[in-house]
């Protein structure tokens, strides 16, 4: 069996200058993240779409520091050679610095490598001060969805100046304040080229194009797990919803036809 190597947080920095790309998904369990262990994926993000995904929130504002701590741990004892980062939930980030280390200390006990934090005004007080407490801390910029009431929705961002200019300063600052990566959602391709050309550090895509130093996807949307949910940046790998049905549907037929147990699933 292949052999995983968990990476660190400096090798996924220097992945950019070596234009080697950074991929990455999404997890929130421990029995999806044993399989995840052994895969070639670069990283795991416990990302707070877990409101969404797992618990059928709405949006990613229902997650709290508890909901997140509980998956983090859940998937750093399944996933011991993958770096895993942690979504900063709702509002922790814009507490004030003791509110917000708090939470991250509750993220990286629970075994978290990196915390991933939304936004950039006013947070970059607190982005600096964890990097200087030598917490590592990634971006998130673009589409941010804990403001998914004050954008509007999960719409394309950054299609004109001023919000291009901005977002390029936004992903400067992110950089200066001490991120060693961005998260970068739903932007046009051009803007995704233009904001990875800006920085120094890896800027990881969703909905973002081709040209930025990595990409992210949810693991459920890669795999197919939601037929009625199809984002034009995602691409399904496989038909979860499909296979998963037809494998209870297999299990349900022969449990009427009698077909289960066979002798060689029952005991003597
Ligand atoms: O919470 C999440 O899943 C995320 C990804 C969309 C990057 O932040």
């Amino acid at each position: 069996m292949k052999r995983y190597r968990r990476l660190t947080v400096p090798e996924i920095s220097a992945r950019k200058a070596a234009g080697r790309p950074v991929s990455m998904v999404t997890c929130y369990d421990h029995w999806t993240a044993r399989i995840l262990n052994e895969t070639d994926v670069d990283c795991l993000l416990v990302g707070d779409s877990v409101a969404m995904v797992v618990h059928g929130y709405d949006s990613t504002v229902h997650a709290d520091t508890e909901m997140m701590a509980l998956h983090v741990s859940a998937v750093c004892r399944g996933a011991p050679d993958k770096l895993v980062i942690a979504d900063m939930p709702f509002l922790a980030a814009r507490k004030g610095l003791r509110v917000g280390m708090d939470a991250i200390q509750s993220l990286m006990q629970a075994g978290a490598q990196a915390i991933k934090i939304e936004g950039e005004q006013g947070v970059t007080e607190l982005i600096a001060h964890s990097v200087e407490s030598g917490v590592p801390i990634m971006g998130h910029l673009g589409l941010t969805p804990q403001s998914v009431h004050a954008l509007g929705g999960m719409r394309v961002q950054g299609r004109a100046d001023p919000a291009v200019h901005e977002l390029l300063e936004s992903a400067r600052r992110l950089q200066e304040a001490g991120c060693f990566a961005i998260v970068l959602e739903c932007v046009p391709s051009a803007v995704g080229k233009q904001v990875a050309e800006t920085v120094e550090i890896p800027v990881i895509g969703i909905g973002a194009g081709a040209d930025t130093d990595g990409q992210v996807l949810v693991l459920q949307d890669l795999l197919g797990a939601d037929p009625s949910f199809k984002p034009r940046f995602v691409r399904r790998y496989l038909d979860l919803h499909g296979d998963m049905q037809a494998a209870v549907n297999r299990f349900h037929a022969d449990v009427h036809g009698r077909g289960f147990p066979g002798v060689e699933e029952s005991y003597a």
